[in-house]
C-alpha cells in the first residue's frame, strides 16, 4: 500500500480497526501534494473532547485502586491514538520530506499503533473498553503549527515523546509499587520504544537544521507558540533515557533548568 493512502485511511477512519491498519508492505512512490485534515475522523464514541472537560489524572497515592489505574491507562491510550493520527498527518503534509524521513515516521506510526493495541489489551483485562471514557483533543491542538518536518519533530519527537521518557517510567514505577506488574511492564515497553522515537527526532534535527544554528536554538525556535521546553520533561527527569536516545549532556543540563 502507498504511504499516502494508508495515512489518509487512518485519518478518515471511523473504526478503531481501520485506525490500526498496518499493511505488510508500504511503498512511497506517489506522496502526492500536501493534504491536511483539520481534525481526524473518529469512531462515533471516540470523538475529541474539548480541553475544558479534561480532568486531572488520578494522583499517585490512588494507584492502588484498579479503576484509577485504568483511568490513567485509558488516557495514555488516547495519547497513543493521537500520535498515530498526528504521524499520519505528517505523512500527508510533507510529501517532499526526504524519503528516509517519511519511512522513519511511517515506522514510528506503526509502533504507536502497537502501543494503542497494548493499552487496549491491558484495559480489557481490567474490564474497560477503549473509548468508554472521554478522549481529549490534547496534542491535536498543536497540529496547526506543525508546518514543516522540523516543527513536527520539535513538537512530537523532542517534546511530547521526550516527556514520556519521564512519565512512562514514573507511572510504571507507581503501578509496580501497587503490585500491577502487567501495567508496569506495559509502561516499560512504551519507555523502551519512546527512546527510539526521541532518537529519530534528534537525528533528524541534526540533518534538517541550519549548520550554524545550535540544536537547542533550532528546537526552541520551531516549537509551537503553545509549547515551552519545560513540556519536554516530567517533574523527575530520567537523564539516562535521554542519553540512550543520543542527546548530549549539554542539552540534558539545559532542559533540567528549563
Ligand atoms: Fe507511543
Ligand atoms: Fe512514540
Amino acid at each position: 500500500m502507498e504511504i499516502r493512502e494508508w495515512a489518509e485511511r487512518i485519518l478518515s477512519a471511523d473504526t478503531l480497526e481501520e485506525k490500526l491498519l498496518a499493511p505488510e508492505a508500504l511503498t512511497d512512490r506517489k506522496p502526492g501534494s500536501p493534504l491536511l485534515f483539520s481534525e481526524p475522523v473518529r469512531p462515533a464514541h471516540m470523538g475529541l473532547a474539548k480541553r475544558s472537560r479534561e480532568e486531572k489524572l488520578p494522583p499517585f497515592q490512588e494507584h492502588g485502586n484498579s479503576d484509577k489505574r485504568a483511568v490513567c491507562l485509558h488516557r495514555f491510550a488516547g495519547h497513543e491514538l493521537l500520535a498515530v493520527e498526528i504521524m499520519a498527518q505528517a505523512l500527508l503534509a510533507f510529501p517532499e520530506a526526504p524519503p528516509a524521513f517519511r519511512r522513519g515516521v511511517a515506522h514510528t506510526l506503526m509502533e504507536e499503533q502497537g502501543h494503542v493495541q497494548l493499552y487496549c489489551k491491558r484495559l480489557a483485562e481490567m474490564g474497560v473498553q477503549f473509548g468508554q471514557m472521554p478522549l481529549y483533543r490534547h496534542f491535536w491542538n498543536h497540529v496547526p503549527y506543525l508546518t514543516c518536518p522540523l516543527r513536527y519533530i520539535s513538537a512530537m519527537s523532542l517534546t511530547f515523546e521526550m516527556a514520556n521518557l519521564d512519565f512512562a517510567p514514573l507511572y510504571g514505577k507507581s503501578f509496580a509499587h501497587f503490585g500491577d506488574t502487567a501495567s508496569a511492564s506495559l509502561m516499560a515497553q512504551i519507555e523502551k520504544d519512546e527512546i527510539h522515537h526521541v532518537s529519530f527526532g534528534w537525528r533528524w534535527l541534526q540533518k534538517l537544521k541550519q549548520p550554524e544554528t545550535p540544536a537547542w536554538d533550532t528546537w526552541t525556535e520551531h516549537l509551537s507558540p503553545k509549547l515551552t521546553p519545560k513540556r519536554a520533561r516530567g517533574f523527575v527527569m530520567h537523564e539516562e533515557n535521554r542519553r540512550k536516545a543520543g542527546l548530549p549532556d549539554e542539552w540534558i543540563e539545559r532542559l533540567k533548568i528549563s
